[in-house]
């Protein structure tokens, strides 16, 4: 498939050939970016005083690398995907890989409605049963309650959808389902939690213990789809065929090894870490849930398989996805607001969408090096290319520390 226009969209080929100027001027054409955008990326999104007024003790700022992920289509839309990372050859990858679905026709995605999830503890109740039937009982009611604590999420098309009890040993627990529209949202539904609190206690008999979200959002889920047509993975002198069936090996390595499966999944959220950093979002939850997620079976497992189908190469990725275009970090950052607008991701499901296809790009990458020439030999160029920087910054002047 070629219908690519080099004077648009997410195929700018030859743009790591580019100096650091002329890729961020070809950026601020295809992004519609203005000279203070370009001021924010010198800055990195944040100055020392707003970082201040976002967490405590502060001394300063750290930074991370920001770059552009190339060649993502998804859904048929191109996007260009900002990516601040510090490990070298992720978002080269990440980009190869792209290039390779965009053969295939790009990535195609889907993501549930935004739900997260509240969970009330209840304790010291005398009779699971009978207070799992009273809590139900008061279902309407207590989803009623949840609304109106958070009105203006009502008017936004969200709010409480569900409630579940679950009897553990020894306690309740009570389970609140909301839809959280554009934000990732724990805010909100810490808010229920602690709001619905003394009246589910009350309807279980017992005293409320823990009112908190669960980051294991699987009710939150992203899938996303990739096919490669074969003959596109020939690499270093071997032919498609086989290095398909090679990812395929290694996609069945990880679903048969837990150890394998880590690191897989690593190579997962090597992407997915880096969208999730760059637009501002929390990614401590997300890999929570991804983790928890892989595991819920009871046996850690790979968040994404490939398979061979008609002669391509065909991946699946499936996992939790709790991001937001709006809220948290971004009313501070404006390195977050900016990568947001440059994603032109108008809803957090098409956020969490794109973010999954980086995670499968990712994977795909890291599974076609790892079953041909191994990653160290294009790892260790681009190690080399940053050690170099750290040599000159230090001043030494040779790129070879050895
Ligand atoms: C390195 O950051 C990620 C990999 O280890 C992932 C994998 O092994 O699939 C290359």
């Amino acid at each position: 498939m070629s219908h690519d226009n080099p004077e648009t969209g997410s195929r700018i080929p030859g743009f790591y050939r580019l100096s650091l100027d002329e890729r961020r001027r070809e950026l601020a054409r295809r992004g519609d970016l203005s000279d203070d955008d370009m001021r924010t990326l010198d800055a990195g999104g944040l100055d020392t005083s707003t970082a201040d007024g976002v967490v405590e003790n502060v001394v300063g700022l750290y930074a991370l690398p920001l770059g552009v992920g190339l060649n993502f289509r998804v859904n048929g839309q191109d996007v260009l995907v900002p990516m601040a990372v510090e490990e070298p050859s992720v978002i080269a990858a990440a980009s190869n890989a792209a290039r390779l679905v965009r053969e295939g026709g790009g990535f195609l995605a889907e993501a549930d409605d935004p739900i997260m999830t509240a969970q009330i503890e209840v304790i010291g109740v005398d009779d699971p049963a009978a207070a799992t039937a009273r809590i139900e009982a008061a279902r309407d009611e207590l989803l009623g309650l949840a609304h109106a604590t958070l009105p203006r999420l009502a008017e936004r098309g969200g709010g409480a959808r569900e409630l579940e009890v679950r009897a553990l040993a020894g306690r309740v627990i009570v389970h609140v389902h909301i839809d959280c529209r554009d934000a990732m949202g724990a805010n909100m539904v810490n808010t229920v939690a602690e709001a619905l609190a003394d009246r589910v206690a009350g309807l279980g008999g017992g005293r409320w213990g823990l009112r908190i979200l669960t980051n294991l959002c699987d009710r939150r889920r992203v899938r996303v789809r990739a096919r490669v047509p074969g003959q596109a993975l020939a690499t270093g002198g071997l032919d498609g065929g086989a290095v398909r069936d090679g990812i395929v090996s290694a996609s069945r390595f990880a679903e048969d090894d837990p150890y394998r499966a880590a690191t897989h999944n690593k190579g997962i959220m090597n992407g997915i870490d880096a969208v999730v950093i760059a637009t501002g979002n929390d990614w401590r939850g997300v890999e929570a849930g991804a983790h928890a997620f892989a595991a819920s079976s009871g046996r850690y497992r790979p968040l994404s398989v490939w398979r061979v189908e008609d002669g391509d190469l065909s991946g699946y990725l499936e996992m939790p996805m709790a991001v937001g275009t709006v809220g948290g970090t971004l009313h501070a950052h404006a390195g977050a607001r900016l990568s947001q607008r440059l994603l032109g991701a108008t809803s957090s499901t098409r956020l969490a969408m794109i973010i999954g296809a980086v995670g499968l790009a990712s994977n795909l990458a890291a599974l076609r090096a790892l079953a041909t020439e191994g990653i160290q030999r294009g790892h260790m160029a681009l190690h080399r290319r940053a050690a170099a920087v750290v040599l000159k910054g230090n001043g030494h002047d040779s790129p070879d520390p050895a």
